[in-house]
């Protein structure tokens, strides 16, 4: 009986996760205008040889310069900016 119980956290948990795809770009705009500017400008996802080439290494590369920041984003902030970044600049597929 009380192991239903317990199954019930893991349900809500999965049902309010959405989809894996899903990001806040709100959510990820905020972070990076309040955080992002330090060092470059929007510039650097646009120009002709950026380094980032595909939809996972941008989330690396945002992951890398946040840590460099010192700051302690959880993944779904950094999965939140990358998206954002990916809409805006980026336009990688899946
Ligand atoms: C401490 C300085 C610093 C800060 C602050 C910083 N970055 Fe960076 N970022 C870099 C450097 C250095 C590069 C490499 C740029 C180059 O090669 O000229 C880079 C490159 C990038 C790239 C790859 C650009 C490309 O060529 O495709 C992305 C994406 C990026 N940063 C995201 C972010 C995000 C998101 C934040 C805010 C969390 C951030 N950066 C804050 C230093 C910084």
């Amino acid at each position: 009986m009380k192991s239903y119980f317990l199954a019930v956290p893991f349900l809500l948990a999965s049902l309010t996760g959405g989809p894996a795809q899903a990001f806040d770009a709100e959510a990820g705009k905020q972070l990076v205008d309040d955080n992002c500017y330090a060092c470059h400008g929007d510039d650097v996802y646009t120009r002709p040889n950026r380094m980032v080439t595909s939809r996972p290494g941008l989330t690396k590369q945002v992951q890398r310069c946040e840590l460099s920041l010192g700051l302690t984003w959880f993944d779904e902030d950094v999965d939140n900016a990358a998206g954002y970044l990916n809409q805006q600049f980026y336009h990688f597929g899946k």
